[in-house]
């Protein structure tokens, strides 16, 4: 197999790209000759690496021409840099650049300026923390990927890809393709009792798509938003970067506790997990529910009901959608494909309220344009033919095996004290710490053997009100669950002992 990090084309321009940016370097005014100019600029980019050893130059006479300078003032140039060793000549095969071992680490070491952000920027940047490697046990949201059926969707993928209509190679401004709007419409209503038409889903990149659009298009900068607490970083960066004055809510055993939001002043958007908050793994209660539901209609908010794993229920029957509970006009259903199919693919969906359909469709194409048509069509396809249905089932399958052995490799923590989450349903299980335990040593410590635990207060906006670690376990193998385990095991019980 090819290796990925391997450059899939040679690094060496194009002769003709660099007659290009010749013609556009010269018609730059600026002082020298037109000989000079040539010989500098092309110094220049060999010493800055941007013509990298080995490539090359297209012949002097196409240069000229294209230039629309003398052959001799070309040569002129080129002698010259051959003369200094920039470039070298090869009878018979033409001008190139020299092998010159030491730019490289010159241009390795110039010194790098450090970014100039505006001031909104340099907030962004402050609430997107980079993402951590997530791999191994027990990388937190992260699907089989051993497990999914590359060569199904494979197929599909070509063969959707050759069938194309033609009008998909252009700019489309539908929602997504409605054969996709109606096969995501028909799972949300059948298996989430979401209420809606296919006119009311809008095809995004992932749900981190969805929650910058409601940012954007329905609360103003300044606007007081409620976010759990703890809860999901992606949604805590959307609405940072939407200037939002985020206060976190803090979530019990019933979900977010409404009674626990500040009392200034009234929401603009509620951000939350119903049916499997993250990363605690509580569902919201019925009442709390109905609570939610008649604060949106009093203070004219809007829920953000973030469906993100729900297909993996383990236990109890599964609990309907905020969406579909009332006739409420105010809940946006966001869901997403990264748990049930991969994360790479960036596809989800925002099912609107009718009023919001052709206000959200108009900034979605216009702001981020539509496309990959083909590869919707085929997870239309996928989800109508039954593959969706039969992975999903086969991964319950798998999921359900995983946790109940992260559970049983545990259990002789749990008899000493360690709490885990309910686990009824997802891809996660968190493990609460006794206070006051260094969750930064025991996730350097796991690095260092190649695991990946992640720290509870990572998710707090606020000061962390217990420790604990989101153990991922969905994306691990069993052998990974067990020797992983049992290493965790080793290292929890001693806080236990204490
Ligand atoms: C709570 C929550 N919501 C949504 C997502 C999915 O986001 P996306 O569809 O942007 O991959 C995740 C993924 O980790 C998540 O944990």
């Amino acid at each position: 197999m090819r290796n990925l990090k391997e450059p899939l084309v040679d690094q060496h321009p194009q002769p003709d790209w660099i007659g290009e940016a010749l013609a556009i370097e010269l018609a730059t005014p600026a002082a020298g000759t037109l000989q000079r100019r040539l010989y500098a600029a092309l110094r220049r980019w060999v010493q800055q690496g941007r013509l990298p050893g080995g490539s090359r130059l297209p012949s002097s006479r196409w240069l000229a021409r294209q230039l629309g300078l003398g052959r001799n003032t070309v040569l002129g140039a080129i002698d010259r840099l051959v003369a200094e060793g920039f470039l070298e000549t090869r009878h018979g095969a033409g001008t190139f650049v020299a092998e010159l071992a030491h730019l490289a680490s010159l241009s390795e070491t110039l010194p790098t300026q450090p970014a100039v952000l505006s001031s909104r920027g340099e907030r962004t940047l402050a609430s997107c923390r980079l993402p951590d490697s997530a791999s191994g046990a027990f990388a937190p949201g992260v699907p089989a990927l051993e497990l999914f059926p590359r060569v199904a969707w494979r197929r599909l993928i070509q063969r959707h890809l050759r069938e194309a209509p033609m009008e998909w190679l252009d700019y489309q401004a539908q929602g997504g393709v409605e054969e996709l709007r109606e096969a995501i419409c028909h799972y949300v209503r059948l298996s989430r009792s979401v209420d809606c038409s296919p006119r009311q889903v809008l095809v995004v990149n992932g749900a981190q798509q969805a929650f910058e659009s409601i940012a954007r298009l329905l609360a103003d900068s300044g606007d007081r938003a409620w976010m759990e607490e703890p809860g999901y970083v992606g949604a805590q960066a959307a609405l940072a970067a939407a200037e939002l004055d985020v206060a976190p809510v803090p979530v019990d055993a019933q979900g977010l506790d409404p009674s626990r939001a500040p009392r200034d002043r009234a929401p603009r958007l509620i951000y939350v997990t119903p049916s499997h908050q993250y990363p605690c793994g509580v569902t919201l209660s019925l009442e709390r529910r109905l609570e939610l539901l008649a604060l949106a209609e009093r203070h004219a908010a809007w829920i953000i009901e973030d469906d993100y794993d729900s297909e993996f229920r383990y236990r109890a029957q599964p609990i309907a959608s905020l969406q579909g509970l009332a006739d409420s006009q105010r809940v946006l259903y966001v869901g997403t494909f990264s748990k049930s199919l991969y994360p790479g693919l960036r596809l989800g969906y925002l099912i609107l309220p009718n009023s919001l359909v052709e206000p959200f469709r108009r900034v979605q194409a216009r702001l981020y344009r539509e496309g990959h048509y083909p590869i919707q069509a085929a997870l239309a396809e996928f989800i109508a033919t039954g593959h969706f249905a039969r992975h999903v089932k086969r991964m319950r399958e798998v999921y359900r095996r995983r946790q109940a052995l992260l559970r049983e490799t545990l259990a002789p923590a749990v008899a000493r004290g360690l709490a885990l989450s309910p686990g009824e349903s997802g891809m996660h299980l968190l493990a609460r710490l006794p206070p006051g335990i260094d969750e930064q040593a025991l996730m350097k410590k796991g690095a260092q053997h190649g695991m990946t635990l992640r720290p509870l207060s990572r998710h707090y906006l606020g000061e962390p009100a217990t420790a604990g670690l989101v153990l991922g376990y969905a994306g691990a193998t069993d052998d990974e669950i067990r020797r992983a385990g049992a290493l965790l095991r080793g290292w929890l019980l001693p806080l236990f002992d204490a």
